[in-house]
């Protein structure tokens, strides 16, 4: 696969612009707690024609002709996400996860209402109600966080914030937080209130499929996801809802903010949903906690701590402020073939661009193939170059990283 015959034909700058980037990811490992390894049939489905096709609209009832099969491909994906969930009602139509949480708040609030979500420097992600994203800008985000001592989230604070502010929204969910979420206190509290409950299980949407995480499936009136992170599949967004709330939500979608759908995006979120039915995916999904659980153990007995004190999901998010910030520790990592993320650690003293921390996810060197004992190899390495950064010993872990990406092919 791969050959990109065409393509080198026509454009062979971008043609060897992707060579490079496939290899790149076959010289290193990605530990974006974000990313993965979408299959090759996931992959094959997105490069078809299908992108040739409009579709505005939905099964059954598009503005455009010749949707036959198209309408097909849509609603198998609607039936296979249903089926994976158990959810009432499903939209794969989202382009990505931004514009699925977008959607969920025009669907259930007005410009300059009341929404309440996790603080991005605890964890949030940027479309909860940051400034400079819309959703800040359209609506009157209040944000809770975790606590100082636990570094997890305060329901009580949830609570008393919810009474006092009276949000029409209640969103759970996160980009950088490391515990499961107490979905039954959040829905009690926006029952208390009379607010939506939104989950913005971006993040952890595989393991809630493989039935290995808390399911917001009972409890949430809405649930937004992307399905290219821990689910695997192609990069997009997709919604989840209780079936009283399927009209609002589908014309939040279309036509509220987006035009035609990414076709040939959705036949490939159909395959990823149908890949995440299978017995292996869950095999796979175990790993991935496994690994996290590894990593967590092993950096912590380097002395390099993880806040909260470990995981309960697929990442970590590491305090580095006795050794370095988080940018250095970022860059050192790219120098020996490991991509990471500096993050903002709860009550960091230091800004977003140079952090206290590191985020780091096993989703994607799971799917490589990586097991405990490797992951924990990979855990020594890691904190060999963020203890002493030297140029000997990152020219060691640059080959010990090398020697081991070699063992774990990527499919392709
Ligand atoms: C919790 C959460 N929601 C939404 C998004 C946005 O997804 P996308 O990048 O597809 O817009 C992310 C992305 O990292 C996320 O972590």
């Amino acid at each position: 696969m791969f050959n990109l015959e065409n393509l080198k034909k026509t454009d062979p700058t971008i043609a060897g612009l992707i060579q490079k980037e496939i290899q790149r990811q076959r010289d290193g490992f990605e530990l974006i707690a974000s990313e993965n390894i979408a299959s090759e049939a996931v992959i094959e489905a997105m490069g078809t024609p299908l992108t040739n096709k409009y579709s505005e609209g939905y099964p059954g009832k598009r503005y455009y002709g010749g949707n036959q099969v198209i309408d097909e491909v849509e609603s198998l994906a609607i039936a296979r996400a249903k089926e994976l969930f158990g959810a009432e009602h499903a939209n794969v139509q989202p382009n990505s996860g931004s514009q699925a949480n977008q959607a969920a708040y025009m669907a259930f609030a007005a410009p300059g209402d009341t929404i309440m979500a996790m603080d991005l420097a605890h964890g949030g992600h940027l479309t909860h109600g940051s400034p400079v994203n819309a959703s800040g800008k359209l609506y009157k985000f209040v944000h809770y966080g975790v606590r100082r001592d636990t570094e997890r989230i305060d329901m009580d604070e949830v609570r008393s914030m919810a009474r006092e502010h009276r949000p029409k929204i209640i969103v759970a969910g996160y980009t950088a937080y490391p515990r499961h979420l107490d979905f039954a206190a959040f829905r009690a509290i926006a029952d208390e209130i009379g607010a939506v409950f939104v989950v913005d299980m971006a993040h952890f949407a595989g393991l809630v499929a493989a039935k290995l995480h808390p399911d917001p499936v009972p409890y949430a009136d809405v649930i937004t996801s992307t399905t290219h992170k821990t689910l695997r599949g192609p990069r997009g967004g997709m919604i989840l809802a209780k079936a009283a709330h399927a009209k609002a939500v589908d014309s939040a979608v279309f036509p509220g903010l987006q035009g035609g759908p990414l076709d040939h995006v959705i036949a490939a979120k159909a395959v990823c949903f149908a890949e995440a039915l299978q017995p292996s995916f869950v095999d796979y999904q175990r790993q991935v906690l496994a690994n996290a659980q590894k990593l967590a153990q092993t950096l912590s007995a380097a002395d390099i701590r993880p806040a909260t004190g470990g995981t309960d999901n697929h990442l970590l998010l590491l305090d580095l402020s006795k050794y370095l910030t988080g940018k250095e520790a970022e860059k050192h990592l790219e120098d020996i073939g490991l991509s990471v993320n500096k993050n903002m650690i709860p009550f960091d003293p230091r800004k977003p661009f140079d952090p206290s921390g590191l985020r780091i996810g096993t989703p994607a060197i799971t799917t490589r193939g990586l097991k405990e004992n490797d992951t924990a190899e990979l855990g020594r390495i890691i904190a060999s170059v963020i203890k002493t950064p030297t140029e000997a010993v990152k020219e060691q872990a640059r080959l010990e990283i090398k020697k081991l990406s070699a063992k774990f092919p990527l499919p392709y």
